[in-house]
């Protein structure tokens, strides 16, 4: 009995240890509002890596080694598990992430890809940072899925990321948004997939530089449910009733990203 119980309060207390989740900046609160939404008792704690946005400009090596020194700040703060809510991160770093950290679930953004395809898309355009254009998983990804007369071309945005990050208004983001469909106008695209966590939140500049008939896909939702999904399955999930908190770490120091929360995703 005695030993059941000293296994119970362990437990216990990893069921409350909170998760970590992560990205360059400010892309990752739109998969974080999805999680809280989904997982309203958990704790979280955001890591905005605001000193080395954008991701997109650099080396695979140096995105590993930033997400490897981040996962190392989440589990010292007792983390127990991780949401990688930065897709260029996710493309480069989640497999040598597992195999550093075996114990440790580590869950991933996945653009909805399948989504955009199950629901009749024909042409399709995948936003996302060059990095991840570039990745072969994410090539992979589209290759799998251009079938059923559906067609993906990856679609890669420089600058979007780094706009959205420093507060670049509307007009200038549907301006440039523009520019990047213009190729595409020609033989047209009926869907749009946002391969950043960053896009997300220029949804509505979005939908109005592509035209109301384009329908745009967003991995959130889809990546929240199978972070809920897993904890339940390792039985990691919080125990609590009451509401869970954020704790936000900007590496720039500023308080931007709890600004931006508060402001866009509440
Ligand atoms: N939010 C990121 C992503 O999902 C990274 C953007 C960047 O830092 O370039 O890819």
């Amino acid at each position: 009995r005695s030993r059941n119980g000293i296994r119970t309060r362990s437990h216990a207390l990893m069921n409350s240890a909170p998760i970590g989740v992560f990205d360059s900046g400010v892309g990752g609160l739109s998969l974080l509002r999805e999680l809280r939404r989904l997982l309203p008792n958990e704790d979280f704690i955001y890591y905005g890596d605001r000193a080395n946005a954008p991701y997109g400009a650099k080396t695979h090596g140096e995105i590993l080694e930033i997400s490897k020194g981040i996962v190392d700040v989440l589990l010292s703060r007792g983390a127990k598990a991780i949401v990688v809510a930065c897709n260029t991160a996710k493309a480069v770093a989640i497999d040598p992430l597992r195999a550093a950290y075996p114990n440790l679930p580590i869950i991933g953004i996945e653009p909805a890809v399948k989504p955009a395809r199950v629901a009749g898309c024909k042409r399709v355009l995948v936003l996302a940072t060059p990095v991840t254009v570039n990745e072969s998983r994410f090539a992979a990804l589209l290759r799998t899925n251009s079938r059923d007369g559906c067609e993906f071309i990856g679609v890669p945005c420089r600058d979007l990321a780094f706009m959205i990050e420093n507060d670049r208004t509307s007009e200038e983001i549907e301006e440039y948004l523009s520019s990047v469909f213009a190729p595409y106008r020609a033989d047209g695209f009926d869907g749009i997939v946002l391969g950043c966590t960053h896009y997300p939140l220029v949804k509505d500049e979005i939908t109005r530089a592509a035209g109301a008939d384009v329908r745009v896909f967003d991995g959130s939702d889809g990546t929240a449910r199978h972070t809920k999904a897993l904890l339940s399955e390792l039985s990691l999930d919080s125990w609590a009733r009451k509401i869970g908190t954020v704790e936000f770490i900007s590496s720039d120091g500023s308080d931007h990203l709890e600004r931006f929360y508060n402001k866009f995703c509440i």
